[in-house]
C-alpha cells in the first residue's frame, strides 16, 4: 500500500455476539452500541479490495445489527456498518481507481477505509452520485430479487412499509411491469404520494376501516404475496384475508410486536405458506450472470431517474454518535454518512 495512512476514523462496535432480543431497527441513543475510534487502516487479502469510503449509508440492518440482532454475530471493537460507495485503494489490481458500491467483507463500512470482496464491489457507471451509490446495492437487489417472485405468482402483491426507501423501489418498479402494488402505509399522508408513484392501492394499517379496506383490495386484485418487513399482528391479519395460496414473504422485522398464528386451517385448507427472503442467499445462490444483468438493469434505473435514493440527513463520521438517533426520526429517507 503506498500514500495511505496508518489509522483512520471508524464507528465501533461496543458489543460482542448477539444481544438475544429482537427489539427492531429503534435507536435512542446511538452511544450504547457504537462509538468513535482510530483503528489501523486494514489490509485487503487475497480477492479483497480496500475502499476509501465517500459515502455510506444506514439500513434497518446496520441498526439491527449493532443492537445484535442481526444474521450475523458482532466483534466488539471491529467497525460498523455494511453498504457504501467509494474509491478502491489497493487489492484486486482490476478495480484499483475504481469507484464502486460495495458491501463489506463483514462489517466495516461506517469508517475511513474499508475492506470488501472484489465480487461484491460494482465499478459505478459516471452519472450516478455518490449518494445513489451508497445505497445501490442491498435495496434496488432486493426489490428486483422480491418483484421478481411476487410476479411469478401473479399480478397482484402486497408490500408493508409502503414508504420505506425499499416499498417505494417495488412500487415504481411493479407498475412499469404492469403489476398491481397493494401498499400498506401507518400514516395517512403517505396515500397520495404513493398513488402518484403507481400503487393500485395505499391502504392505512391505522384505520379504523383497515380490516375491510384490505379485504376489498384482497378479493378485489387477488394478491398471491405479501412482502412484509413489519412482520407484527396486523401483518398476519392481512395473510389471513389474502386468498388461496397466498405467500407470507417475511424479509424484516421492523416491528418489536411478535405476532400469533390464529388461522392454522389456512394452511391446510388454501395452501397458504410463510417463509422468508434474505438478500445474502439470493446472492449466494443466483448464477454471477443473471446477477450482473440485475446489476446493469438497477444502474440504469439510477441513471435514467425510475428510481432515486432519497436523503432524510447526512452526518460525517465524527457526528454519528450524537446525530444518529435524531436523524433517523426524519420521514422518508436514508441517513447518509460521509468521512
Ligand atoms: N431481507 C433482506 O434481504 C432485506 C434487504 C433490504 C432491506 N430489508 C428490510 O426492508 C425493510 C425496509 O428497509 P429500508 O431500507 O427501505 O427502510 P427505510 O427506508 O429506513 O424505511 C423504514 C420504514 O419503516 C416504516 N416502519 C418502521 N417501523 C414500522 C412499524 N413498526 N410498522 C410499520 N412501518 C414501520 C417507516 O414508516 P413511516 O414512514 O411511517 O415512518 C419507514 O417507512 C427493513 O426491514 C429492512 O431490514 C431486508
Amino acid at each position: 500500500m503506498t500514500n495511505l495512512p496508518e489509522t483512520m476514523l471508524a464507528l465501533i462496535l461496543k458489543h460482542d455476539g448477539f444481544s438475544g432480543r429482537m427489539d427492531g431497527p429503534h435507536i435512542a441513543d446511538a452511544a450504547e452500541y457504537i462509538a468513535l475510534e482510530t483503528l489501523p487502516v486494514p489490509t485487503p487479502t487475497a480477492g479483497q479490495v480496500l475502499i476509501k469510503l465517500r459515502a455510506a449509508s444506514v439500513n434497518p440492518s446496520d441498526l439491527h445489527f449493532i443492537k445484535g440482532e442481526y444474521g450475523q454475530p458482532r466483534v466488539k471493537g471491529a467497525a460498523a456498518g455494511f453498504e457504501g460507495c467509494g474509491d478502491v485503494v489497493a487489492g484486486v489490481d482490476k478495480l484499483i481507481s475504481k469507484r464502486v458500491a460495495f458491501v463489506a467483507a463483514s462489517a466495516g463500512a461506517w469508517a475511513e477505509y474499508v475492506i470488501a470482496d472484489a465480487m461484491t464491489s460494482i465499478p459505478l457507471r459516471s452519472d450516478i452520485s455518490d449518494e445513489d451509490g451508497a445505497a445501490q446495492i442491498v435495496n434496488p437487489l432486493t426489490a428486483m430479487a422480491m418483484v421478481d417472485i411476487a410476479s411469478k405468482a401473479g399480478d397482484s402483491f402486497v408490500i408493508s412499509a409502503a414508504t420505506s426507501q425499499l416499498g417505494k423501489l417495488m412500487i415504481g418498479l411493479a407498475k412499469d411491469m404492469g403489476l398491481n402494488a397493494i401498499a400498506l402505509v401507518r400514516r395517512e399522508n403517505a396515500i397520495a404520494p404513493l398513488l402518484a408513484m403507481g400503487a393500485a392501492a395505499v391502504i392505512v394499517t391505522t384505520a379504523n376501516s383497515f380490516r375491510s379496506d384490505f379485504e376489498t383490495a384482497s378479493r378485489t386484485l387477488k394478491p398471491r404475496v405479501f412482502l412484509d418487513s413489519v412482520c407484527d399482528q396486523t401483518s398476519e391479519t392481512v395473510f389471513t384475508l389474502m386468498p388461496n395460496a397466498a405467500r407470507w414473504v417475511c424479509y424484516g422485522k421492523l416491528s418489536s410486536e411478535a405476532p400469533v398464528l390464529t388461522q392454522m386451517g389456512q394452511f391446510t385448507f388454501m395452501g397458504k405458506q410463510i417463509e422468508g427472503f434474505w438478500l445474502t442467499n439470493w446472492m449466494r445462490n443466483t448464477p454471477p450472470a443473471e446477477q450482473m444483468r440485475v446489476i446493469g438493469e438497477v444502474q440504469a434505473r439510477f441513471v435514467d431517474g425510475r428510481w432515486k435514493t432519497d436523503i432524510s440527513a447526512r452526518l460525517k463520521l465524527n457526528e454519528v454518535v450524537d446525530g444518529l438517533a435524531d436523524a433517523l426520526k426524519l420521514p422518508d429517507g436514508k441517513v447518509i454518512i460521509t468521512p
